[in-house]
């Protein structure tokens, strides 16, 4: 599998007022066409990797790697023109919370076709096909009539379902998804999972899927890397999940509900301040 996106050494940092916080301290993987899941709790550095690749880090913050490339371009050292050219047209990012990726004021199909137009030049009947059958590519039922409705008209499932129609309209070949579906309800959940499954699938998109579900990133993802405080503990297959070795991923499954088993006391996820080194 030749690599798509390459990640050594990835280090994020911010000066507080209180002190460098070290939000990811030295991750290395590489990424083909596959789907890559990353898990771990919350503030393990999962959306601060992700970001990092996109190259949408707080200006404050410091980003240094040995190597971070995305097919063979090297993203640190690439001019800000390249790297906005490449964001959105090759590599697309679902953000955790839709609210802040639609625009309140624009339809939602002006949105896409502008997503469009930044990247391709097309003319406006081409660019309103194109965005129309992204949106029932994502299983919009009626896509004519969403086209015209503004974020605020829709419901969360669409409106994250319209963003992901966004992120999707140029084509890119990798896709950063930060818990796209944590705000949504279970079965609309696995709706926009099976969408994304079905266009990782179609188009061989590299997937990077982040998500604090360790259970629903090893029914969708091939490999599955483990983050703890802002390194990667652990990297394993998702088939071979419950041969876990390090003790915080047999936390984490340990603490997955079974229907019908009992579950008195409530399992407590074990930190052990060595794990953290
Ligand atoms: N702007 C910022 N300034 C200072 N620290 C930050 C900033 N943004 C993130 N951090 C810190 O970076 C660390 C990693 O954050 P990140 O958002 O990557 O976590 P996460 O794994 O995505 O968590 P969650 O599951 O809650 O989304 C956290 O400790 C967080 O406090
Ligand atoms: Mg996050």
């Amino acid at each position: 599998m030749s690599a798509l996106l390459t990640v050594e050494d990835l280090r994020v940092s911010f000066p507080t007022r209180t002190g460098v916080v070290e939000a990811v301290r030295g991750v290395s993987f590489t990424l083909g066409r596959e789907r890559l899941g990353i898990v771990g709790e919350s503030g393990s550095g999962k959306s601060q990797t992700g970001r990092a690749i996109m190259g949408l880090t707080p200006p404050h913050a410091q980003v240094t790697a040995k190597r971070l490339a995305f097919d063979g371009i090297d993203l640190l050292s690439a001019p800000p023109k390249l790297r906005r050219d490449l964001r959105g047209k090759r590599i697309a990012m679902i953000l955790q919370d839709p609210k802040y990726s639609l625009n309140p004021v624009m339809s939602i199909g002006k949105q896409i076709v502008e997503t469009l137009w930044r990247h391709e030049k097309v003319g406006r009947a081409e660019a309103r096909k194109r965005a129309l059958d992204m949106l029932a590519a994502v299983q919009i039922r009626d896509p004519a009539r969403v086209f015209d409705l503004y974020p605020h008209e829709v419901s969360g499932g669409m409106g994250q379902r319209a963003m992901i129609a966004m992120m999707l309209v140029a084509g890119p070949e990798l896709l950063i998804a930060d818990e796209p579906t944590s705000a949504l309800d279970v079965t609309v959940q696995l709706e926009v999972l099976s969408i994304l499954d079905r266009l990782v699938a179609e188009r061989g998109m590299g997937l990077i899927f982040v998500s604090h579900d360790l259970r629903l990133v090893s029914s969708f993802c091939d490999r599955v890397l483990v983050m703890y405080a802002g390194r990667i503990v652990e990297e394993i297959a998702a088939s071979d999940l419950a041969n876990a070795r390090h003790p915080y991923t047999q936390g984490l499954l340990n603490c997955m509900p079974v229907i019908g088993a009992d579950r008195h006391p409530l399992p407590v996820l074990d930190r052990k301040p060595e794990w953290a080194l």
